[in-house]
């Protein structure tokens, strides 16, 4: 386990307004890791970046050198583009010691965008998180861009699935697995997100998860999911307590205990 990523996971993220939880973020850090050790080259990519939870934690584990495309209306707050929500985005970057890759931001809608936008930033995209529009038109639209400009061995990451608040984002995924006809699988699943790859690489993947010290404190459930077999990390509601009672209690920076 990399202690100081599980520092920053559980202490300096948790400063950031945002929706990743510390499950999902080991997650994101079992796949990276994993893509580090392969070889696996790419960019990452996300929508919907918000004040930067996710984004901030990509750049802890991929370093400076690594091109994390960041896209976002950056409106949520109602100003106009390039308003509060962005300069609190770029604040908080500056707070962490991570600061944006400006040069990398896209203000707009996700829709509108052409697989050439991405790759004029970053490249091909090993990684790709779809936070973004939640109705089903936005997430379809988001997934084919994201899979237009995935590498072979790349792998995009669905927020809010499952989520009966949005239940289209489900609809989108469930979509576009059956429109691919098997080309892509579900290789892990977990409370607030469902992590898919192309089918050649789905052992690989389902390995990693299974593998990773970083994920062994969850029960891993083998769930059928479209036509592949996907780990469904479940965190038991004692550990979640623990957690929340300690970051309650001002015991934060124990709170990483809960989850070894
Ligand atoms: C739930 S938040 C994302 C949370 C973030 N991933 C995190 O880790 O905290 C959703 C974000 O999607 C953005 N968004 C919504 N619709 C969008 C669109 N059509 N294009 C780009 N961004 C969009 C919103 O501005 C908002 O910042």
């Amino acid at each position: 386990m990399d202690a100081a990523i599980r520092k920053f996971i559980f202490h300096d993220l948790q400063t950031i307004e945002g929706y990743i939880d510390p499950p999902d973020a080991l997650v994101f850090l079992a796949i990276l890791r994993h893509q580090a050790l392969a070889g696996f080259e790419g960019a990452v990519a996300e929508i919907g970046v918000y004040y930067g939870r996710s984004y901030f934690l990509f750049r802890r584990i991929c370093g400076d050198r690594q091109p994390i495309v960041a896209i976002d209306l950056f409106d949520i707050d109602g100003a106009t583009k390039g308003g509060a929500q962005y300069l609190q985005f770029v604040e908080n970057g500056r707070r962490l010691g991570l600061p944006v890759l400006e040069d990398l931001v896209i203000k707009g809608d996700s829709t509108l965008l052409k697989p050439a936008d991405i790759f004029a930033k970053a490249g091909a995209v090993r990684f790709f998180s779809i936070d973004g529009g939640h109705m089903l038109h936005h997430v379809m639209s988001d997934t084919h861009l994201a899979a237009d400009t995935l590498t072979d061995h790349g792998i995009i990451a669905f927020d809010d699935t499952f989520n009966p608040t949005w239940p289209e984002v489900t609809v989108g995924v469930a979509d576009f697995l059956r429109e691919q006809q098997g080309a892509f699988a579900v290789f892990c699943i977990t409370k607030y997100k469902t992590y898919v790859c192309r089918r050649a690489f789905h052992a690989e993947y389902s390995s990693a998860i299974a593998a990773s010290p970083d994920l062994a404190a969850f029960e891993h459930v083998e769930t059928e999911f479209l036509g592949s077999k996907a780990a469904r990390l479940e965190n038991p509601m004692r550990r979640r307590l623990v957690h929340q009672l300690l970051v309650r209690s001002g015991m934060g920076v124990f709170s990483e205990r809960a989850y070894r």
